[in-house]
């Protein structure tokens, strides 16, 4: 194949592709490869272009090594953030007989991306899990020693430990009710569910903590009669997470209120649309953590989170859920006022 042939075959490829001569000047560049790395790029010396000591190796090494090809990471800066490549290079042997090389560059930054989240994840459920392995550990000791023969202090130990144990079981519980929501993200819910039913028996089940707190509960289950199409458990889980969080973050004697309505059209919905609000009247939640809220183990004080039995995963298991029935989550908050959480779910039609 001739250098031309080669040329006109990078133009039809996607990627940013270089075709760089024996001089290291690039001799033809795709239109991608213009696009990330600036126009105007043929003819001009391709260490000038990558300026990185990674990319910058690889080509010497095509040049003066007898290999045929290599690879290196390449980063591109931008104003809005990070892209990373994968540059890989190839020797060419066109007919002429000059030596070409072919650089190819693929955005690998969404796996780099999945990889890291993967880490971090790894690294947070071992910490979340380890809090409570050490005080178990910690009161195990103390019991084998010290307080053996302590009546007293052995029943108070055994109920922060059965507590401690607890929490590890609700971490678990999340932990698995997540992969598993994650897991048929993709499958469309079918069944036809009464929202009504769904907020009433999550109401029911949080009888007990409305009334701990002294929470007042403003709800008409009159005006809540609306036909979705969902899965009844995990709405019932999205909306226990919801009221839950406004039980506890409202503030002991506080007001909980409950909203249902019906909005014909919304942007981003193709059709009619049903809004539940769940308001609280507590401390509000500064607007700088708002965007993080739904990440998992992200809480705005993890020592209030985890004196209330909370494990940061509430609000990542309610945006899976949504996101499996095309609803949104948008959330509204003021310091000192209350926050708004509010559930955008389409209508069934
Ligand atoms: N209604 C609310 N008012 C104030 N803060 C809230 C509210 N709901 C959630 N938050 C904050 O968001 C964090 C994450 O919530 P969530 O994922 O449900 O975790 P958890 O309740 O287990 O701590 C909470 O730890 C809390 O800091
Ligand atoms: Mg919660």
């Amino acid at each position: 194949m001739s250098v031309e042939a080669y040329s006109t075959l990078i133009m039809a490829i996607p990627g940013p592709v270089l075709l760089v001569g024996e001089d290291q000047r690039i001799m033809t560049a795709n239109d991608a490869a213009s696009e990330t790395l600036g126009p105007n790029l043929a003819g001009q010396s391709v260490y000038a272009i990558i300026r990185q000591p990674d990319a910058t190796r690889a080509f010497e090494a095509i040049r003066d090594a007898n290999t045929s090809g290599t690879e290196a990471r390449f980063i591109q800066t931008t104003p809005t953030g990070e892209t990373i490549f994968r540059m890989v290079l190839r020797k060419l042997q066109p007919k002429s007989g000059a030596r070409v090389t072919l650089a190819t560059f693929v955005d690998i930054s969404h796996i780099e991306e999945a990889e890291q989240m993967r880490r971090d994840f790894v690294a947070n459920v071992s910490h979340e899990l380890r809090s409570p392995l050490t005080v178990l550990g910690g009161f195990i000791e103390t019991l084998q020693t010290a307080a053996r023969d302590d009546v007293e202090a052995r029943l108070r130990f055994l109920d922060i430990m059965a507590k401690e144990a607890q929490r590890m079981n609700r971490i678990v519980d999340d932990l698995l009710s997540l992969s598993n929501v994650e897991a048929n993200e993709k499958v469309r819910p079918r069944d036809l569910i009464d929202l009504s039913d769904v907020i009433g028996s999550t109401i029911a089940a949080l009888r007990p903590q409305i009334e701990n707190n002294q929470i007042r509960l403003n709800y008409d289950p009159a005006t809540s009669s609306h036909v979705i199409r969902g899965e009844r458990d995990q709405l019932i889980q999205v909306f226990r997470n919801l009221i839950e969080n406004a039980v506890k973050y409202g503030g002991s004697g506080g007001t909980v209120t409950i909203r249902t309505r019906e909005h014909a059209r919304m942007p981003g919905f193709s059709g009619p649309v049903v809004i539940v609000d769940v308001v609280d009247t507590g401390d509000g939640i500064d607007s700088v953590h708002l965007p993080r809220l739904t990440e998992r183990f992200y809480r705005v004080d993890t020592h209030r989170s985890r004196e209330k039995g909370g494990t940061g995963l509430g609000l990542a298991i309610v945006k899976h859920i949504l996101n499996r029935h095309r609803a949104r989550l948008s959330i509204q908050s003021s310091k000192g006022v209350g926050s708004t959480f509010s559930v955008q779910l389409p209508k069934d039609t």
